[in-house]
Formats: C-alpha cells, sequence, structure tokens
C-alpha cells in the first residue's frame, strides 16, 4: 500500500511516499483496519516530523508513518458496524507510538476510536474533526465553567479553536474569540459574544480588557500564546493550555490546566451528527492529494489560510 514516510526528522522534505505491505485481518489482536480517504494534517504531524516533540515520541526513529486523524471504510466489523462502514477517528499518538500513522492506505485502529460517518458528511469533513472534537471538549470539561461565564478562546480561527467556541456558545459561556483578520464577523455568527483580531499576546490583552476591564473567566488557548496572555484572566480563573510546553506557570490562585485529546467514539459520533445537521461547522483550508504531502506541510506551516489540510487517499 502507499504511505508517506518521515525519512528523517527535518523540514516538508523529508516526506517520502513509499510502499508497505498492507495489514491483514486479525494480525494485531484488538485491532480492526480502516481503508482511508482521507487524512486530516495535524499541528501535532508538523511537529513530530520536525522532530520537535523527540523527548515525547521517545524510541520512534525514522522511517515511520506519521499521521493522527482518519476517515475511512471499515475493513473489518466493529461491534454495531459492519465492515463497509464509513467511519472517523484519530489515533492518539503519544501512546500509539507504533511508526504506523494514517497518511496511508489502510490504518489499524482499536474499535473504541471509530466513529460513523453521516451520510451528509463528506471524508475531507469527517477527518478535519476528530483531535480537534475531542480536544476541545475535554478542554472546556477541565475548565468546568458554569453558564453565563466569560471565556477567551486565542486561536478561534483554527480548527480546535473554531469547535471550541461553538461548544463554549452552545453551553451558555460569553466567548471572546481571537480571530485571524478578517474572520471576525464569521466567528461572532458562531456564537461568539465579541471578537478581536489576532495580534500579539499583549494585543489581545489590551483588546479583551478593553470589552472586559475586570478579566475573563477563563482563556482557552488554541493559539499557543501561553504566558502572556494571562493577564486576562482575573484571580481565581483558569487557563487550559493545549501543550505541555506552553503551559504558564499558575499565579493569583488561577487554575492553569494542560489537556490532551483522548479518543471518545461517542462523543465524536454525536458531534458528526451535529456537524451533519450544519449545527456545528468546522472548515477545510484545502484538500490535496496524498502524493503532495510535502506541499500540505509547507501550507499548513506557513498558516496559509485557517482550517484543516485534508490529504485525499
Ligand atoms: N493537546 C492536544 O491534544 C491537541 C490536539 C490538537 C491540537 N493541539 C494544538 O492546538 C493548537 C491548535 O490546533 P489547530 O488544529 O486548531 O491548529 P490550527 O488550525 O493551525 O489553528 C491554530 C490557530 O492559532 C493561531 N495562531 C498560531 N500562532 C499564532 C500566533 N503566534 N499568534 C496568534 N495566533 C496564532 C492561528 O491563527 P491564524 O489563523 O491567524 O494563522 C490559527 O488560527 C495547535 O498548536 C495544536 O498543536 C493540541
Amino acid at each position: 500500500m502507499r504511505v508517506v514516510e518521515v525519512t528523517a526528522y527535518g523540514g516538508p522534505e523529508v516526506l517520502r511516499m513509499a510502499r508497505r505491505p498492507e495489514p491483514e485481518a486479525g494480525d494485531v489482536p484488538g485491532r480492526v483496519r480502516v481503508r482511508l480517504k482521507a487524512a486530516g494534517v495535524n499541528q501535532a504531524d508538523l511537529r513530530i516530523r520536525a522532530g520537535v516533540y523527540a523527548d515525547e515520541v521517545g524510541d520512534l526513529k525514522p522511517p515511520f508513518v506519521l499521521g493522527t486523524d482518519f476517515a475511512g471504510k471499515l475493513l473489518d466489523p466493529v461491534p454495531g458496524m459492519a465492515a463497509g462502514t464509513r467511519v472517523a477517528g484519530f489515533v492518539p499518538w503519544w501512546e500509539e507510538l507504533t511508526g504506523e500513522g494514517t497518511y496511508a492506505e489502510v490504518v489499524r485502529v482499536a474499535p473504541e476510536w471509530v466513529a460513523p460517518i453521516p451520510d451528509d458528511v463528506d471524508y475531507t469533513v469527517a477527518a478535519s474533526i476528530p483531535l480537534a472534537s475531542a480536544t476541545a471538549q475535554q478542554s472546556l470539561d477541565r475548565l468546568g465553567l458554569a453558564a453565563g461565564s466569560t471565556l477567551v478562546v486565542t486561536g478561534a480561527s483554527g480548527v480546535v479553536g473554531r469547535l471550541a467556541l461553538q461548544y463554549a456558545a452552545a453551553a451558555g459561556l460569553r466567548v471572546v474569540a481571537v480571530a485571524h483578520e478578517g474572520d471576525e464577523h464569521e466567528l461572532k455568527v458562531l456564537g461568539a459574544e465579541h471578537s478581536v483580531t489576532r495580534g500579539t499576546p499583549e494585543d489581545v490583552v489590551r483588546k479583551v480588557l478593553d470589552f472586559i476591564p475586570e478579566g475573563v473567566d477563563a482563556v482557552f488557548d488554541g493559539a499557543l500564546h501561553a504566558a502572556p496572555v494571562l493577564p486576562v484572566v482575573k484571580d481565581g480563573g483558569a487557563f487550559v493550555a493545549l501543550a505541555a510546553n506552553r503551559t504558564p506557570a499558575p499565579e493569583r490562585n488561577i487554575r492553569v490546566e494542560t489537556v490532551r485529546g483522548k479518543p471518545d467514539a461517542a462523543r465524536l459520533k454525536e458531534t458528526l451528527e451535529k456537524v451533519a445537521a450544519r449545527e456545528v461547522i468546522t472548515r477545510v483550508a484545502d484538500v490535496m492529494p496524498l502524493e503532495e504531502v510535502a506541499e500540505a506541510h509547507r501550507r499548513a506551516e506557513a498558516g496559509h489560510r485557517p482550517g484543516r489540510m485534508i490529504l485525499m487517499i
């Protein structure tokens, strides 16, 4: 089968098309196979490829296959889903360091990672959601804010931030979204009470405090600003970070949490149904063939435009 291998840690040029034997039914106990139609390009993929996560990936040495999010068809049945069912999910790469990621025609997954894709959702959209949605939902769970609380979402034009903003607004939170320039109005349509254009973290703090002078109850830090945006949180508030190395030290009784999204198939199923009903809106930036993976990584790294870059397989 066709796969993309990381041949050495480095820039997008280290990504190469290669051929590997296709997994066979039952060759790894407890795992089933999915024939992929689409794979998402996550920020974590870029960092693993670049060697930035060397501490976290441990013994994982090139060549290995990258990739986390997937959408495709089950090749083997799982409880409640026949072979042939359209499914999506993500491989929790930090726990599953097999080097057999989702930039491949066939992947092995645990049945509890996969959710069915409704007919009205195409593979590219489905592949943009799993890791981002789990991260957004579990981060908001960790914040545990009551309806009416104020929340700043940085990186709200990004895939995780956009979902966090919508889930927070649906839970009755008052959201201030930090937007990619030009997205301010759209983020209000998605539920933000107010949106400010991205800038330096100091700009963000100033603009938010202009709107809510007493400070907000919490920050969801989708842009990984970390400590420089902490001044926007009121004493005793909360802050959720999405990367261990972008987690500020607590101060002023602010509770600081670091979250890693974990697969939750039941919730992913609900989310995909909401996407089908247009109750949750996500954004795909570009769809490119697997063979153009290096260019997809270049665009994702350049912040070319907000939304998930999708590889068609
Ligand atoms: N902990 C976990 O389990 C987990 C899971 C998924 C993702 N993540 C992390 O969460 C972050 C968001 O993921 P994503 O998939 O939403 O990525 P994304 O789609 O690339 O979005 C990132 C957003 O952050 C903004 N941003 C980035 N750098 C910025 C800067 N220096 N100043 C201001 N804004 C900046 C970008 O703004 P523009 O649109 O204006 O460029 C973009 O909208 C990533 O860093 C990713 O690694 C963590």
